[in-house]
This record gives structure tokens, sequence and C-alpha cells, in this order.
């Protein structure tokens, strides 16, 4: 379970004056896909619409279908807002309590998250002092103490060095989900997603495998360059 089908989606919030998402058709299953495209060209949105805060949180109207057969956990770009509780170890206590999960089982997925993000080291420390880097970790392993089917990133790579981003890559390598992360910067994921979302202007301009994107010069570092321009 872990399947998400727009049909002819579209989206706008109470303030547009127009529809931001325009006619969307998705399917995604058990996948890891990046959704790309200039600023303002809907991807927060469509992140917002598969994980259900456009119409609950925003208000605003939808058109057209969404199905999402699984659980979603989402990691807005702004994550660090997010964060409650003083220190990681209390924000996942927190969220894992709140399903109904023992003490044991509490502590045993602690650990098993915090070894999976690397913030193990981290976990008692005051999150505010830690970098951007180690409280997008938190924010994500709070993401993933929900066991979702599908997890959904906004600009995970916003905030974070090349190294840090190609740990990041790493990570999410080793989670088990459908993944769609919303980013412009693509240098570092061509090896995680398996496929491209291009929107435009809250259309899909282009729907591919990256392994069916073509590369029509070794020269070309990174062949989305021929799709995105040099904004990739
Ligand atoms: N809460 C909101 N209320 C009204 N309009 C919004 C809201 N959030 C976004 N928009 C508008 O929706 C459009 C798409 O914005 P969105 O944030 O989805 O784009 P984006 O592709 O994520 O851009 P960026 O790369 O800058 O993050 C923009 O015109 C934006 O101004
Ligand atoms: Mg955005």
């Amino acid at each position: 379970m872990a399947l998400i089908e727009t049909i002819n989606l579209y989206y706008r919030y109470p303030t547009s004056d127009k529809w931001i998402l325009r006619g969307i058709n998705l399917r995604i299953n058990r996948e890891r896909v990046v959704v790309a495209g200039g600023t303002g060209s809907g991807k927060t949105t469509l992140l917002r619409v598969i994980s259900g805060l456009a119409v609950r949180v925003y208000g605003g109207s939808m058109l057209g279908e969404v199905r999402v057969e699984g659980r979603t956990a989402y990691v807005p770009q702004n994550f660090d807002l997010y964060i409650l509780m003083p220190t990681a170890r209390e924000e996942l206590a927190y969220i894992l309590a709140s399903q109904g999960l023992s003490v044991v089982e509490v502590e045993a997925e602690i650990r098993r998250l915090s070894d999976l993000l690397g913030i193990r080291e981290v976990l008692d420390q005051s999150i505010m002092k830690l970098s951007m880097g180690q409280r997008q970790r938190v924010a994500i392993a709070s993401a993933l103490s929900l066991r979702p089917d599908i997890l959904l990133l906004d600009e995970p790579f916003a905030h974070i060095d090349p190294r840090g981003a190609l740990e990041l890559v790493e990570i999410l390598a080793g989670v088990d989900a459908t993944i769609i992360i919303a980013e412009h910067k693509l240098r570092y994921i061509g090896d995680l997603v398996d496929r491209l979302v291009l929107l435009e202007d809250g259309v899909v301009s282009y729907d591919g495998l990256i392994g069916e994107i073509p590369t029509l010069s070794p020269d070309i570092e990174w062949p989305l360059k021929l799709i995105l321009g040099d904004d990739c």
C-alpha cells in the first residue's frame, strides 16, 4: 500500500486568483520520484495536496481526484518550525508514545531511527544547538517514526552542504517507502530517484524514468540539464 493517483487534478488556495495545479495526472506506486520545476511552479502545493494538508489545512478548492493508499508523512521545507520538543529524544518519544507504543518499544524505535539518521550522538542535545543538517535529520526521523508508506520531502537539500546532501541521499536510499522529493537541485539525487516529474506553471511538462532521459553527450555531467537548463 503506497499508491498515489491523481486524475485531472486542479487545486487553488482560498486566496488564489487562478488554479495553481492544472490537470495533473500522476500514478506513483512504490517509486522514488523527484518533482522538479521553477519557483512557483507548484511543487510544494502538489506535496500539500498529496499529504492532505492542502484541503484540510489551507482550504481552497480541488477538482478531479486524488487517491492515496497508505500512510503519508510530510517534511516541509521549513521543518525547523515543526520541532516542538527541546531535544530529539523527547521529540521522537513524544511522537512514538502518541501512537501507543510502550516505553520499551519507544526506546527501541528511537535507537533504530537515530542509527538510521546518524543522530544518536545528538539525541540529548538541545535542538537549538544543532546544525540545520542535524535538525533536518531529526525532522526526517520524526516523519519516519510514523512508519509512513509514503514519505514526502520538500527541498531537503536546501539547507545542507554537498557532503550532507550525499549523506542524506544514502540515508534515504535505505528507507523502505515511496519517496517524493520536491527539489530544484537535482545533482545529488540522480542515483536515488527512479523518476522525474517536471512541473511548469502547475502542469506536468515532463514525466519519465531517470534511466530513459537521453544523454546526448558524455560531457554533460547531468542529463537533466538538457531538460531544465542550468537550474539543476
Ligand atoms: N498558502 C498559499 N496561499 C496562496 N497562494 C499560495 C500559497 N502557497 C503557495 N501559493 C502560490 O501557489 C503557487 C505555487 O507555489 P508553490 O509554493 O507550490 O511553488 P513551488 O514550486 O514549491 O515554488 P518554490 O520553488 O519557490 O518552492 C505560487 O504562485 C504561490 O504564490
Ligand atoms: Mg516549494
